[in-house]
């Protein structure tokens, strides 16, 4: 049997080891697997692809990025502007599906977010057998209790609060660090917890600057001299929308600013010396963390596995410690969003956390 692979949407640490765990499950069983560059555009004619073998994806799973590509633009985006699904040109799924027939391929991995899973959704329901895989560092996929590339953009919030919070200290300063997550404050919420954030921004909990200085304030009366804030690129004032840096070109909006503007608003309502940093794409790069190299190679076996038992349609998923699976469409539905009044924020709230509200 000859199987594809495909990466879609941004990259995230864990696509390699994802590659990895496909292509150990699909040798054990004697199948083999095409990888497609750069997502959905690598099925189009000429159909781009490398055939995948253990030697060549030896130690991969160590690897950030993605051996393949992969695009969160372009002619196969799923989802444009503020979240708007978007239809898949018949003659772009036909010419697709035609490609993957000469090549023999008889089903298709897909590894992608929101965007590419409702693209993978479109491939499903007109027939072709396909199989999603939850990656995306925002976390923000129903149907799963955690996304691969989530602990590890985690970790890099936690290393930078780590270092902000030794010159913060020194200096007696707030310090502001925007960190990603699109619409959804998870990154933002368990890195400030993580981090040792004083106050946690999130899209969820709409703020007010006033109340952000009065929370300085209270800390500086209980004797901390600096403050640390991290603030979600899609959380916005009471009554405000988000800020959008640029329109995305053909894709999703992209968000960014707020810790520019959340630093002039700060420093002026409390008076303090104030910093900000964006974090960006820092947060993506580099080596997976152990948890997303382990998660995202169960990722990969599991997708063959649902292969192996026909199970098409489905997205691979993880819940109590096991990795199952769900309808694809039931995963893009609607977004894993933070509950303003779960037990992650109550906690953050019980140590002392403000959420500027
Ligand atoms: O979805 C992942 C993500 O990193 C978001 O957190 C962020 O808003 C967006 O992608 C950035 O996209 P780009 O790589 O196009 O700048």
């Amino acid at each position: 049997m000859r199987i594809g692979l495909l990466n879609g949407g941004g990259d995230c640490p864990g696509l390699n080891a994802v590659t990895h765990g496909v292509t150990g499950a699909a040798n054990s069983l004697g199948w083999e697997v095409l990888g497609f560059t750069d997502g959905f555009e690598g099925l189009l004619s000429p159909a781009n692809y490398q055939i995948l073998d253990p030697i060549k994806t030896t130690d991969i799973q160590k690897l950030g990025g993605t051996i393949l590509g992969t695009t969160n633009r372009g002619r196969f985006s799923g989802k444009v502007g503020a979240g708007g699904v978007r239809k898949i040109p018949k003659e772009l799924m036909d010419e697709a599906k035609a490609n993957l027939k000469k090549l023999g391929v008889e089903a298709l991995i897909c590894v992608g977010g929101d965007g590419t899973l409702t693209t993978a959704l479109q491939f499903s329901e007109e027939g072709f057998p396909i199989i999603g895989v939850p990656k995306t560092i925002d976390n923000d996929l129903s149907a799963t209790a955690m996304t691969f590339g989530f602990d590890s953009a985690t970790q890099v919030v936690v290393d930078a609060l780590d270092r902000l919070h030794t010159t913060a200290s020194s200096h007696k300063r707030v310090m502001i660090l925007e960190v990603m997550g699109r619409h959804a404050g998870w990154i933002a919420l368990y890195g400030g917890l993580g981090g040792g954030a004083e106050i946690i921004l999130i899209p969820e909990i709409p703020f007010s600057y006033q109340k952000v200085a009065e929370a300085i304030d209270r800390l500086e009366a209980q004797g901390k001299t600096s403050t640390l804030i991290v603030v979600a690129e899609g959380a916005a004032p009471i009554g405000e929308e988000q800020i959008i840096e640029d329109a995305g070109d053909g894709g999703e909006h992209r968000l960014g600013g707020i810790g520019e503007q959340a630093t002039k608003m700060i420093a002026k309502l409390s008076g303090r010396d104030t910093r900000s940093v964006t974090l960006g794409h820092l947060q993506r790069g580099g080596t997976p963390t152990s948890w997303d190299r382990v998660l995202a190679t169960r990722f990969g076996v599991q997708a063959v596995n649902l292969i192996e038992r026909k199970k098409f349609g489905r997205m691979v998923s993880y819940q109590r410690y096991h990795v199952g699976d769900v309808s694809i469409r039931e995963a893009v539905e609607s977004l894993n969003l933070v509950d303003p009044k779960g037990q992650v924020v109550e906690t953050a709230r019980a140590v002392g956390i403000s959420f500027g509200d």
